[in-house]
């Protein structure tokens, strides 16, 4: 099985960027973690950040085909992007949408997601293991699928 990891905007200054909400991980440690993870349950990852929306959407596009799912964590574009929606619709991957903070204990802006209707399910709060939890439930999820 092989998982398409997307990160959105900003997450490439993790680490620097409000450590108090975020932590101090930096996404490339994050990325050791979930890769030591995938080698653990024997999945490959593939990881891809991107700031820009056209970027993710092309990502997306592109795992069709070549990837089993997605973990994804939209960032500010979770609350956002319609077009991000649509691709993840329009590929029919199954994919989990991680957050590293409680989304829903924030600011009333970032409790909504225009992903999460479409999504396996979503993990918040978790810091780094909520990329982990994430993986693990993307990897069951596809394993318990009835064929
Ligand atoms: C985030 C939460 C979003 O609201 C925010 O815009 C981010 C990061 C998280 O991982 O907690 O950039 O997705």
């Amino acid at each position: 099985m092989k998982f398409l990891v997307l990160h959105g905007p900003n997450l490439n200054l993790l680490g620097k960027r409000e450590p108090d909400v975020y932590g101090s991980l930096t996404m490339e440690e994050i990325n050791q973690s979930i890769g030591q993870l995938a080698a653990e349950l024997g999945c490959t990852v593939a990881f891809f950040q991107s700031n820009s929306e056209g970027g993710l959407i092309d990502a997306i596009q592109a795992a069709a085909g070549d990837c089993d799912g997605i973990l994804i964590n939209p960032a500010a574009y979770t609350h956002t992007s319609v077009a991000i929606r649509d691709a993840l619709s329009a590929v029919q991957l199954p994919f989990v949408e991680v957050h590293l903070s409680n989304i829903h204990r924030r600011e009333q802006f970032r409790h909504s997601s225009f992903m999460a209707p479409l999504a396996v399910g979503q993990i918040c709060g978790f810091g780094r293991d909520s990329y982990l939890l994430g993986l693990r439930a993307l990897f069951s999820h596809l394993e318990n699928r009835p064929v």
